[in-house]
């Protein structure tokens, strides 16, 4: 590949143009659709470069300078312009062909209906234009269409204009009052149910929200709604942040590569995060539409008022604004549970990436293509460090550093250094150090170890930290508590660790204390502690934190999976603690303990995960020793078990659910009664967890009625593309010798289709990322087997297929063959002619590591 350059955050300039205003007047006619965009463009600085505009994929019809026919030179990538006028109006029109436009970036076609995806670098594939966050316009637009096909054309911004034109067709006019950078553009143009409402903001503006879906579904649109005026009333609430426009648009459409995207004023969703009703959505999926619709409205004021300078900068709104809908979920839910989520997300995927070959900080120092670069370090690390900022200073603190920062960058494309500055003088916390999370990749490892002296009643903690790489040690808050031999909370504070090794001094304790460390996972970092396992009882009963209690179940099992792992190489016979197993029917049988808390601690950690808290791993006796080590606590606690799921069977609420569900999960292991459980709960469900939940205890268990139930289901939702993605995922999880044969079969199903992101992802993505025993086959099916589904997605849409290779190119854990059964397949994927530079990118770090 010869356009395969890197870019760097080092070599960033200021743009030597400007434009600030555009005005689009895009003719939407199938393959003659024809885009023309006048804009007021301004030279900068004193120089005399031409302009350089970006654009991709597109048909140049003519370019014209203050009404003369300008000089222009059209290469791969760019449009370069010679004038030497300091202020001109440029006139550009560019054809494009919306209908064959797979790669769902740009202006391309949803089930009939056309829609646009422009961040990272989608707009300049509508039209030549300066395609870079730091370039701030001001956009009119006018769309024209068939009437009868397209009754609804939307953009950004105010409606200040429509009307009817001769042939059946009309036009409309939107204006977005706020300036804003290309990526934030968006245009629909389509036939849609619209569910209506409105907001009152805190002073007093009425806002009308629209919710537009497939006709058909106007019923599954209002939890989608409710989210969007919760969202509202939150930020107003907690962040003191008022909306701004008169309207708010939401257009959710089934083709589309990642989840939402925040567009001014017009947010397209994917549908999988708009549509929901009890027999469709499961509880999961309802909490997913809360946070995304939240997560987007946010955007608004993180993202969209201010906005960032370059793409290195990412995380600037991403990490903050995953941090905002986090804290949104846990304000309106269980704040513990929305934690542990979180947690997992960064152990099972996060420390994932940072220990491939994709490893970068979150902020990127180079870049061959952003959409690569939208990732769990930049989102979620990037959350993490935004959370630690606000643990170090407190929540007073931390919205005054955010009022500095709206008021200091209000309008503006900014840095994250911008954004610490803030922080930094706003609370008069100094963040020098802390600025290392910014720039160094990799996950920090932090050692602890401690001593007791009886005699003078001292205890030490002594911390140390190591980062690959890292000159400077980190400022890393870390979260402790103690807790005597009854239970009793002795010491609960954040420790400042800022040294490479740190001693923390506690005096005046009778007894050694048994310590909490990294309480509510204080920072991202990897902990190792020799804990035994009567401190993990310990902690698991007492612990103040509940995500803490959550954490020593975590570890407890985890020990007890590797001691095992051991055992088998040893070729010694496997066992299970005694102690190891009551803790576990105690949290099963304690009433007091959250029934949500008790379902995650429940939801032992999954091979994958189990394979992060390694270097190396054995996955044939990992798989044996976590069977093992399950199907042992199933046994041991089968009648509380029982006795638990018969309690929950008829409460209608989620917490109930999820627990009931996760103990089936258990029982589908060992109980003769599993079967009846799991019928009984699939033909009587009205709600969408309950079917799921008893489909996929008869998957892990591997149960007779599987086959049956499955057969059914899919008999029932053939036409609903959410719920047989559910189906497919079903299909493409289970942990079975022949799923590779029925994948392929299942790519050639009805509901099927390779061009859709959301079946892509459930019936390919789910069996290389979720079903790690049968992608990891010795023989090298698996690997094949995505290979090749890769080779067709690098034509058809190059930013999905980068986003499932993944599990191929974090191979460092696992033994030679397996090993060089993947480079095998990468090295076809490098030779591939006409290789995406998404994939190109991926692939060859990959191949160099
Ligand atoms: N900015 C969007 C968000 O975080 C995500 C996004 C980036 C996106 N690139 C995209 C969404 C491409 C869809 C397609 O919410
Ligand atoms: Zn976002």
């Amino acid at each position: 590949m010869t356009q395969a350059q890197a870019k760097y955050l080092k070599d960033y300039q200021a743009p030597p143009f400007t434009i600030e205003t555009i005005d689009l007047d895009v003719n939407l006619d199938g393959k003659n659709t024809l885009v023309k965009a006048v804009s007021k463009v301004k030279r900068t600085s004193n120089h005399a470069n031409p302009l350089v505009l970006d654009g991709e994929s597109l048909t140049l019809v003519s370019v014209v300078i203050d009404g003369q026919a300008a000089v222009y030179h059209e290469s791969e990538g760019h449009l370069t312009i010679a004038t030497g006028l300091d202020e001109f109006e440029l006139s550009i029109i560019t054809q494009l062909d919306p209908e064959a436009n797979s790669s769902l970036e740009g202006l391309y076609m949803s089930d009939g209906a056309y829609c646009t995806q422009c961040e990272a670098e989608g707009f300049r594939r509508i039209t030549y234009f300066l395609d870079r966050p730091d370039v701030l316009a001001k956009y009119t637009v006018r769309i024209e269409a068939d009437k009868l096909a397209f009754p609804f054309l939307l953009s950004n911004g105010n409606l200040i204009d429509k009307g009817e034109l001769d042939g059946g067709r009309h036009y409309v006019r939107w204006q977005d009052p706020f300036p804003k950078p290309a990526y934030l553009f968006a245009l629909v143009a389509g036939d849609f149910d619209l569910l209506q409402d409105e907001f009152i903001t805190r002073s007093h503006r009425k806002v009308v929200l629209q919710v537009f879906v497939d006709k058909g579904n106007l019923h599954k649109a209002h939890h989608a709604m409710a989210s969007l005026k919760k969202s509202m009333a939150w930020d107003e609430s907690r962040f003191d942040l008022e909306y701004d426009l008169d309207i708010y648009m939401i257009v959710a459409v089934d083709f589309f590569n990642m989840g939402a995207m925040e567009n001014k004023g017009l947010n397209i969703f994917n549908t999988k995060y708009v549509l929901a009703d009890t027999l469709t959505a499961t509880d999961d999926d309802y909490h997913g539409i809360e946070s995304v619709v939240g997560h987007e409205y946010f955007h608004n004021w993180t993202g969209n008022r201010v906005t960032c300078r370059d793409w290195f900068q990412l995380s600037l709104k991403e990490g903050l604004t995953v941090f905002r809908d986090q804290e949104f979920s846990s304000d309106l839910d269980s704040r513990a549970v929305n934690r542990i989520h979180a947690i997992k997300v960064i152990k099972n995927q996060q420390f994932a990436e940072d220990s491939g070959p994709m490893s970068h900080p979150i902020r990127p120092e180079s870049v061959i293509e952003m959409n690569n670069f939208y990732t769990v370090t930049v989102y979620n690390k990037g959350a993490e460090v935004i959370r630690m900022m606000h643990t170090l200073l407190g929540e007073t603190h931390f919205q005054a550093g955010m009022k500095l920062y709206f008021k200091r960058h209000d309008g503006q494309a900014v840095t994250c250094d911008d954004f610490v500055a803030a922080m930094e003088d706003a609370s008069g916390i100094d963040l020098t150090q802390f600025r290392f999370w910014y720039s160094q990749a990799g996950t920090p490892m932090v050692t602890a170890s401690d001593s007791f002296d009886a005699a003078s009643g001292r205890y030490q903690l002594t911390l140390k930290q190591t980062l690959a790489g890292c000159l400077s040690p980190l400022h890393i808050p870390f979260s402790l508590e103690l807790l005597d031999e009854k239970g009793l909370s002795l010491v609960n504070q954040v420790l400042n660790f800022i040294e490479a090794e740190q001693v923390f001094t506690f005096e005046g304790l009778n007894h050694k204390p048994v310590a909490s460390l990294l309480q509510d996972f204080s920072a991202p970092v990897k902990l190792h502690y020799p804990f035994e396992v009567d401190q993990l009882v310990h902690l698991m009963r007492f612990a103040s934190s509940e995500v803490a209690r959550w954490e020593a179940s975590v570890t407890l099992v985890s020990q007890a999976i590797w001691q095992n792992v051991e055992h088998l190489q040893q070729h010694q016979t496997m066992t299970l603690d005694e102690r190891v197993k009551d803790s576990f029917k105690g949290a099963l049988l304690d009433e007091k303990l959250d029934q949500a808390l008790k379902a995650e601690i429940l939801a032992i950690p999954s091979a994958s995960a189990l394979v992060e808290q390694t270097d190396t791993v054995d996955l044939d006796a990992l798989a044996l020793a976590r069977e093992f080590v399950l199907t042992e606590l199933a046994a041991y606690c089968e009648d509380e078990l029982t006795a638990l799921y018969r309690s929950l069977v008829n409460l209608d609420c989620t917490k109930a659910r999820a627990l009931k569900n996760q103990c089936l999960n258990w029982l589908s292991r060992v109980s003769s009664d599993a079967e009846t459980f799991v019928v009984e709960q699939f033909e009587k469900a009205n709600n969408m967890t309950d079917s799921l939940g008893a489909l996929s205890a008869a998957n892990t268990g591997s149960l007779t009625c599987r086959d049956h139930l499955m057969a059914q289901f899919e008999t029932r939702w053939r036409d609903t593309p959410l719920v047989m993605d559910k189906w497919f995922m079903l299909q493409a999880t289970h942990d079975s010798d022949d799923v590779i044969d029925k994948l392929r079969q299942l790519q050639q199903h009805s509901s099927f289709s390779m061009g859709n992101p959301n079946r892509v992802r459930s019936l390919i993505g789910s069996f290389a990322a979720g079903n790690i025993y049968q992608f990891h086959r010795i023989d090298g099916q698996g690997y094949e087997f995505l290979t090749e589904c890769l080779i067709n997605l690098n034509q058809l849409n190059p930013q999905v297929a980068a986003r499932m290779v993944t599990p191929l190119i974090q191979f460092s854990k696992f033994d030679e063959t397996r090993q060089s059964k993947i480079k095998a397949c990468l090295t076809r994927l490098l030779d591939l002619p006409g290789l995406s530079k998404d994939l190109f990118e991926k692939v060859s770090k990959a191949l160099a590591q």
